[in-house]
């Protein structure tokens, strides 16, 4: 190997190194911020000691078999044997037992975790192509790529998909779960503390997979109120002649009411996009992958496709005084 690729290598493991000893990332596993993502690591944490024991008294015999048989130059044969039961049988045995150690634990956390929720708050989980929609049934809300949750409270998500198989995970709050068209499936999250979490669909799904994103968004069970409250308003009605007003205009004439739904203005039984009632009250679209910024917005209703590849949105070919008015409207709808 030649110098620049050794060197190039090498600070490559280096960065690598320092990222992971550096601090908590979105999506650490490592550090869990709620009862179940905790389960998860106290389960993979021995299992790691106990591969790590394994993996060096392995190495260590092979490297003391390597020097202690190795060739002496005397042309000796060494002493050949043939079987021996009861070593056979202490190395069935041994990991025999580490496996049902390791076994019986994980295979109960994930009953555990995963079968028909209990009495947490309800969350319906709809994985779509490429974003997650979430309906929470008791509050009669539906919203898409922002779950908010209150602190302290344990979350019961009942899951399934529209389209394919997708897979929902927030690393540092739960375990990965697929999420699959035809049938439901369970997943039990709760946050400890309030912040903001990331998690990603973890199934490959098609074009949208990498940017298909969770945004976990846990507040206090005051701010959870509060937010409850204003989900349940109706969408914020734009006054005459403003330029917000002309966006729904377009909002309504654009074919956008094909697939989103605005509560009042918009109700399309085939909701094949993201509820927009109260997009505003939302910080990202597009699958949580891009920012309910100006620049974002501009960018994504210029051209959609092109900014999260295989959008299903298709290039309205607006002009930017069509877009200007639409994020009016969109910015609208707190
Ligand atoms: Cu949805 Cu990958």
């Amino acid at each position: 190997m030649n110098r620049p690729i050794r060197r190039a290598l090498l600070a490559a493991l280096f960065a690598l190194l320092l990222a992971a000893c550096g601090q908590v990332t979105p999506m650490d596993s490592f550090a869990p911020a709620g009862p179940e993502a905790h389960r998860i690591l106290n389960l993979s944490t021995p299992v790691f000691i106990i591969a790590g024991v394994i993996f060096l008294l392995v190495e260590a015999a092979i490297v003391f078999a390597v020097w202690k048989f190795r060739d002496r130059g005397d042309d000796l044969e060494p002493t050949q044997i043939h079987g021996n039961t009861r070593l056979e049988l202490l190395w069935t045995i041994i990991p025999a037992l580490i496996l049902a150690g390791v076994a019986i634990p994980t295979v109960k956390a994930v009953i555990d975790l995963t079968t028909r929720p209990g009495d947490g708050m309800e969350v319906k989980v709809t994985g779509h192509q490429w974003w997650f929609e979430f309906q929470y049934p008791n509050h009669d809300i539906t919203t898409a790529n922002v779950l908010v949750i209150p602190v302290g409270t344990p979350v019961d998500l009942e899951m399934t998909s529209a389209d394919v198989v997708h897979s929902f995970w927030v690393p540092r709050l739960a375990g990965k779960r697929d999420v699959i068209p035809g049938q439901t499936t369970y997943l039990k999250l709760q946050a400890d503390e309030i912040g903001e979490y990331w998690g990603q669909c973890a199934e490959f799904c098609g074009l949208g997979h990498a940017n298909m994103r969770i945004r976990v968004q846990v507040v206090s069970q005051e701010d959870f109120d509060a937010w409850v409250a204003d989900q349940r308003q109706p969408a914020v009605e734009p006054a005459n002649g403003t330029p917000a007003a002309a966006g729904k205009d377009l909002f309504l004439n654009k074919g956008c009411t094909s697939c989103h739904v605005i509560d009042g203005v918009s109700d399309t039984a085939q909701a094949a996009a993201p509820n927009l009632t109260h997009i505003a009250s939302r910080d990202v679209i597009a699958g949580a992958s891009l920012n309910f910024t100006e620049d974002d917005l501009k960018a994504w209703l210029a051209n959609p496709p092109a900014m999260k590849p295989g959008s299903y949105m298709p290039n309205l070919h607006l002009s930017s005084d069509d877009i200007d008015s639409l994020i009016a409207y969109l910015e609208a709808l707190k």
